[in-house]
């Protein structure tokens, strides 16, 4: 199989339209980051280069544009170069019938300061909706063993972007949480007050997340089955946070003594989590090796990328760091051919840019980072 053939026509089949992308990045005082100003192409940018040479504060500078905080940590103050103030990152995007958008991002120990088309932003659900991506770096996989938050999170990213009130239900269901909370502190008299409330937010943040769930189960398995590497077909097996034989009213009833001595509502969608599992093996978190937890990982994020093109109709960025990290050369050439099948635009970082295996690929830029500067 050749497949520069194949990622050629994938991403020639996906930049058919005018699919978000970023047009242009500058980014100045980002960790090692001086003065960076790049135009990235519609279809693969690779950033190599030699370790700690700034590639993935490249990656952090584009997170900064979604997320307005970093994937390494949330303090801003590692971020700013030192000797620093303060950061700038700043990028126009082009989307399909819109105007091009420009992010600008400022960041001191102060605060951080967003802007789009030069309006003042507070929220980050707003930058979060301009500039959809989805992310996989070496630390991807240790969702599968750290906190059930930490799942919920990525989950309930992919839920908010194709499913419009769930924002506002998932506000008002921790309002109502925090309420219940501080009413089991207060002693308990009126807990129950705050019962109906969160079952109510519930009920409606719960319908999302379910419908997004049966599609992500479907898609998931669909991308599972054409990862050779992956020889157990692992699915998602989620849990709604409360057992499943009773209605979240009559957990939160039956478990109110419990909550009293723990101090706070113990069951409830704040609790939902997910795990791979492959029936005849167990859980991904005990039986799959590095390089299969990346490609569940990998697999996840396809099927996010998948739900949110066939109900939003956008096509993510993708951020890929290190990618030959723990692939074989089967594995990276399978993951690049089905990122490219489903993007417009690929941002990659590697030390070697001869293990990504790219060469041919028309659609594809390279920039050598360098000390913080990129050619
Ligand atoms: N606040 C800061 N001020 C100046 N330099 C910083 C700051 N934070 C990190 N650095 C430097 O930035 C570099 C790290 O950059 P980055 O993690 O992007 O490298 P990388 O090219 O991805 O490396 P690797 O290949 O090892 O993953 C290191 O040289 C580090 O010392
Ligand atoms: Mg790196």
């Amino acid at each position: 199989m050749n497949l520069n053939a194949d990622v050629r026509v994938f991403i020639s089949f996906q930049t058919g339209g005018e699919e978000l992308h970023v047009e242009l990045l500058r980014v100045d005082g980002l960790r090692i980051l001086q003065q960076v100003e790049i135009e990235p192409i519609k279809g693969i940018n690779v950033f190599h280069g030699d370790n700690a040479s700034g590639k993935t504060s490249v990656l952090e500078a584009l997170y900064m544009l979604g997320r307005g905080r970093s994937f390494r940590g949330q303090r801003a103050y590692p971020l700013i170069q030192r000797g620093r103030k303060e950061f700038h990152v700043y990028s126009v995007l082009q989307e399909y019938g819109a105007r091009p958008r420009a992010i600008g991002i400022c960041r001191s120990t102060k605060g951080v300061e967003i802007r789009i088309d030069g309006s003042p932003v507070k929220r980050v659900s707003i930058l979060a909706k301009a500039f959809p991506f989805q992310i996989v770096t070496p630390r991807s996989q240790e969702i599968l063993e750290r906190g059930a938050a930490f799942r919920r999170r990525l989950l309930d990213w992919g839920v908010f972007h194709v499913e419009p009130e769930f924002h506002t239900w998932h506000l008002r269901y921790r309002a109502a949480l925090q309420q219940r909370n501080a009413a089991i502190r207060a002693g308990g008299t009126h807990v129950a007050v705050w019962d109906r409330a969160l079952v109510s937010a519930a009920a409606r943040l719960e319908a999302a997340r379910d419908r997004y769930i049966t599609d992500l189960s479907v898609s998931l398995d669909r991308y599972v089955h054409r990862f050779e590497g992956l020889d157990c077909p692992f699915h998602l097996r989620f849990s709604r946070g409360y057992p499943n034989n009773k209605t979240l009213a009559e957990a939160l009833q039956e478990s109110i003594a419990e909550d009293l001595r723990r101090g706070y509502t113990y069951y409830g969608p704040h609790r939902a989590d997910f795990r791979f599992v492959c029936d005849s093996k167990g859980d991904a978190f005990d039986v799959a090796s590095g390089g299969q937890k990346r490609l569940l990982i990998i697999a996840l994020n396809l099927a996010q990328a998948e739900i949110l093109q066939s109900r939003s109709q956008r096509v993510p960025i993708w951020l890929l760091d290190d990618l030959p990290a723990e692939f074989d050369r089967k594995n990276r050439r399978s993951v690049l051919e089905m990122i490219a099948g489903v993007s417009e635009q690929v941002f990659v970082t590697t030390t070697d840019l001869d293990a990504l295996d790219v060469e041919g690929v028309s659609e594809m830029k390279t920039f050598h980072v360098e000390q913080g500067r990129l050619r």
